[in-house]
């Protein structure tokens, strides 16, 4: 028996990254996964990936900033599965920059990417982990959602604001058994890390150089933030809601 048997687990952001190894972890705990991404050829290979290891998955092509988005990736899953017991909200971006260099652009995307998503999915998703007598939620924040960062202001603000979202649902739905926490990464390496070093004309080794200046001196595996998120999802979590956990080398530390 896996920690997730019999549960079907959606994740988002699920063609890369940290999602796409939140994607496998759960179908190595026997989660069937929900696979959604906006990049198609993406979430394909994560789902034929997990099938083709023995798991079960499904794909679902969406854009999660958009409402219409949101409602078809739930409304496809529960066609395929039934319910939600499980929702990872794990599709994000960036654009690094003070508030003085960022676009309205940058500020309303990354906004909607980040945060908007989280509303329009849990809106949809509560009423069925209700139905169902309980569930789990877990987003990923950020170490950038606890404390501020040079050049990432809308980032930080996004963060910050999953941070407190997360508390604010944990308080709403904990009476009708559904937990709602996040996990702060520190810099963990995808694709996402070596973005920020293009965008902010840094040289990639020296930016990763840097970036590992924390306790553990160095930065994060996509996996290792995946199991804290499959400890939260799972019943080894049972008593744990509204939290904000870093998983980050000791960078907060
Ligand atoms: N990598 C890090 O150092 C780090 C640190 C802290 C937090 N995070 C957070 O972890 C999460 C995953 O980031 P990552 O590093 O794996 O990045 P990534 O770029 O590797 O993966 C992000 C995935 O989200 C998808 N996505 C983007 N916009 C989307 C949309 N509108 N709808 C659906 N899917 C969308 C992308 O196609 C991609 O597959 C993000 O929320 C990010 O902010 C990352």
């Amino acid at each position: 028996m896996g920690a997730l048997s019999g549960k079907h687990a959606m994740v988002t952001g699920a063609g890369s990254g940290i999602g796409r190894a939140v994607a496998r972890t759960f179908a190595d705990a026997r989660a069937a996964v929900t696979v959604v991404d906006i990049d198609a050829g993406a979430a394909e290979q994560v789902c034929r990936r997990i099938v083709d290891a023995g798991g079960t998955a499904t794909a679902v092509v969406a854009d999660v900033s958009e409402p219409g988005g949101c409602d078809r990736a739930v409304a496809a899953a529960v066609e395929r599965h039934g319910g939600i017991d499980v929702l990872c909200n794990a599709a994000g971006i960036i654009r690094r920059g003070s508030v003085t260099e960022i676009s309205e652009d940058d500020w309303t995307r990354v906004m909607a990417v980040n945060v908007d998503s989280v509303f329009l999915l849990g809106r949809r998703v509560v009423p069925l982990m209700e139905a169902a007598g309980g569930g789990s939620i877990v987003s990923i924040a950020s170490g950038w959602g606890l404390k501020g960062g040079d050049r990432a202001a809308v980032y930080c603000a996004s963060k910050a604001a999953v941070v407190n979202l997360t508390r604010a649902m944990a308080i709403d739905h904990g009476p009708r058994g559904i937990r709602v926490n996040c996990v702060c990464p520190g810099d963990t390496d995808t694709p996402m890390l070596r973005q920020e070093a293009a965008q902010l004309g840094a040289e990639t080794t020296a930016f990763l150089a840097e970036a590992a200046e924390r306790p553990l001196a160095r930065i994060g595996r996509p996996e290792e933030i995946a199991a804290a998120v499959l400890f939260l999802a799972a019943d080894t979590g049972s008593f744990v809601t509204g939290v904000a956990l870093p998983v980050d080398g000791g960078g907060i530390a």
